[in-house]
């Protein structure tokens, strides 16, 4: 059975070092490790998770593909599972941004030993990014994918130094750079919700809707001068 998977897991295998082990944490279903050995772009994948059940499926999909000397499973807590160099990629994939913060801060060995963290945080993606310029990760590539009407962004980090605006922080320093037509998408349609939102607002009155509606016009500002600059740049 060739595993297949949805373009949210796609967008961050293509973020993977290829050639080299990766580790997974948090695998759940185990479909990115199995992908990532089946098209040969990693050799040797460690997929870990934290809560029994997952680990007990990723091992029997392993035994089921006949795996086993490619994938090894391990349950355990984060990057506790790992020692110093085992893994050049550690993806974290599909769970809140505090929490992969969580469990990058609380293994600094291992990351000092890895070549490139591959992330894709379900929300908070701002903090991620914050903490990845205060701890010496440099985002090198960044993509989106929209998966079952829902946008997603993955991104790679590697050692090295990164100042982010404000701008950066929020929207990403390599979608702004590189404006992908999913991207644009994505702050065309915040756009939208600003404005229904700004809209629904209106109806009501208070010190802190009207707070509110400030930092929405604010922030519908920031995305019509990102979207102006971006077709300025494609010109
Ligand atoms: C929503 S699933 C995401 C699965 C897969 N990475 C993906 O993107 O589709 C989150 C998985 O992370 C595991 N998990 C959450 N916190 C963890 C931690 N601190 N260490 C290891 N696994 C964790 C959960 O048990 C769960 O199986």
């Amino acid at each position: 059975m060739l595993v297949k998977l949805d373009d949210r897991l796609k967008a961050v295998a293509d973020l993977v070092l290829p050639g080299k082990t990766a580790a997974d944490i948090g695998t759940d279903h185990n479909y990115l490790p199995v992908f990532l050995v089946q098209n040969n772009i990693c050799e040797h994948v460690i997929a870990s998770d934290r809560a029994d059940g997952p680990y007990r499926n990723a091992a029997s999909l392993v035994k089921r593909l006949a795996l086993e000397d490619k994938i090894k499973v391990r349950l355990g807590e984060g990057l506790e599972v790992l020692n110093p160099g085992e893994a050049a990629t550690i993806i974290i994939a599909g769970m809140g941004g505090r929490l992969m913060i969580d469990i990058l801060a609380a293994a600094p060995a291992i990351l000092t030993a890895a070549d490139r963290l591959v992330l894709q945080p379900q929300k908070d993606l701002p903090a991620v990014r914050c903490w990845l310029a205060d701890h010496r990760w440099s985002i090198v590539k960044e993509t989106m994918a929209l998966d079952s009407g829902i946008y997603y962004t993955a991104l790679a980090a590697e050692h090295g130094q990164m100042k982010l605006s404000q701008d950066e922080i929020d929207f990403g320093p390599c979608l702004i750079a590189e404006h992908p037509q999913l991207w644009i998408d994505y702050l065309q349609l915040r756009l939208e919700d600003i404005e229904q939102l700004v809209a629904k607002l209106a109806q009501h009155d208070s010190g802190e809707i009207r707070r509110r509606q400030q930092s929405l016009q604010q922030e519908r500002k920031r995305i019509i001068d990102l979207l102006a600059r971006a077709t300025v740049d494609d010109k």
